[in-house]
């Protein structure tokens, strides 16, 4: 495609339609670019609909993590915008709630430990503040009237990752963009090692740019050569969602327990996530998965014990072998990939869209992303197989 001003637009398809690859596409066909979008399911129904919403860049920040911090925090900042120019360009709300996050001590062993979040979150110049026990239950009464106490983040909002999905999709198709769903095995396509298109059945997508966005299944992309696959495995994750009266709701901030998280919608949904087992692509729900979350639930807001329970499922994050996304080009000329982003789909969309549309339209990396280029596992390779030797 030619922009108006008589530059030459890339042709881009995409592998995978959850939240980072409907993102990306959203911002290049906004731009003018060809873009085709593959999923082998259901757009939006991986891990981007299991996900629980939560845009937690600073209480989910943990001891060896630091690096990742610029990169989440600059997305949590593009968040309010993100969320209101996908409403402008669909009419549709993704439920951004601004309450913040709390991460509630039940026990004074949980005070510790979580006063030792507080003070390691505080250091990195995070906006993190103790409330006491009594502030708690003012802000949330139906809690465990004994909460000791909390580490509250006024900016750590969250989203309706499902509606996030729906508004995706819209706004691809609205901008041009083409979502090819249920595909059979896409397949990408190399001409004389580059990246040169994708492949289902005997359609061929030819395009200038591929960027592979399939998230726990990145490294199973047909066509991809063995050197080529990504380092991402699945981490499984058990969830479940109970229905508050969204007249009298239980909860407003989300909730970090000892054991769980609980997250409140607007509609009255109360999502309580989530395990991490290293259990491949297992889908199967455990009664001591769903038992765990629940006694979670229930030691932090009691109330819990009479909500109905609308749903229970599994989901699949991506996890690479440092944890952090794999951003940028690859060793194929022509391939992207934007994958990896484990527990953060969400959190990282808009600045994954922002840095990943830069590299296909301009070529430049934007400076975020570099610590996150793929290669940097085979440095590690390289290392380890000299130190073996
Ligand atoms: N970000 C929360 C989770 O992955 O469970």
């Amino acid at each position: 495609m030619v922009h108006a001003r008589g530059i030459r637009l890339p042709s881009v398809a995409i592998l995978g339609a959850g939240c980072v690859g409907l993102s990306i596409a959203w911002r290049l066909a906004a731009a003018g670019c060809s873009v085709d979008v593959f999923d082998s399911g259901e757009a939006g129904r991986g891990a981007t609909h299991a996900a629980g919403g939560m845009l937690a860049a600073c209480v989910e920040s943990e001891p060896g993590e630091e690096s990742l911090l610029p990169l989440t925090r600059a997305s949590q900042a593009l968040w309010p915008a993100f969320a209101a120019a996908l409403e402008a360009a669909t009419g549709l709300s993704v439920d951004l709630r601004t309450e913040g996050t709390m991460v509630i001590a039940l026990t004074a062993d949980d005070a510790a430990k979580v006063r030792f979040l507080h003070r390691f979150q505080t250091d990195l110049g995070l906006p993190v503040t103790w409330l006491s026990g009594a502030e708690v239950r003012r802000r949330e009464p139906c809690l465990q009237p004994g909460v000791v106490g909390a580490l509250y983040c006024a900016e750590d909002h969250q989203v309706d990752n499902r509606k996030l999905a729906v508004a995706l999709l819209r706004a691809v198709r609205a901008a041009g963009g083409r979502v090819h769903e249920r595909c059979p095995t896409p397949t990408l396509v190399l001409d004389d090692g580059r990246a040169t298109g994708v492949q289902v059945g005997d359609v061929r997508v030819s395009a200038d740019r591929v960027v592979l966005a399939a998230g726990a299944w990145s490294g199973m992309v047909a066509g991809l050569p063995p050197s080529a696959r990504p380092p991402v495995r699945p981490i499984k994750g058990q969830m479940l969602c109970l229905r508050m009266d969204p007249a009298a709701p239980l909860l407003r901030h989300v909730v970090w327990t000892p054991g769980t998280y609980l997250i409140p919608r607007l509609d009255g949904r109360l999502l309580v996530g989530a395990t991490t087992e290293e259990r491949g692509f297992d889908s199967q729900l455990t009664a001591g998965g769903q038992l765990a979350l629940l006694d979670g639930a229930w030691r932090a807001l009691p109330g819990v014990a009479e909500l109905p329970i609308e749903e229970s499922w599994v989901g699949f994050r991506p996890g690479s072998r440092d944890d952090a996304p794999l951003l940028g080009e690859t060793a194929i000329p022509g391939l992207i990939l934007a994958t990896g982003h484990h527990r953060n789909g969400i959190l990282l969309t808009p600045v994954t869209a922002d840095s990943v549309a830069r590299l296909v339209l301009t070529g430049e990396t934007d400076p975020l992303i570099r610590p996150f280029a793929p290669d940097r596992f085979a440095t590690d390779h390289i290392t380890a197989a000299g130190a073996a030797a």
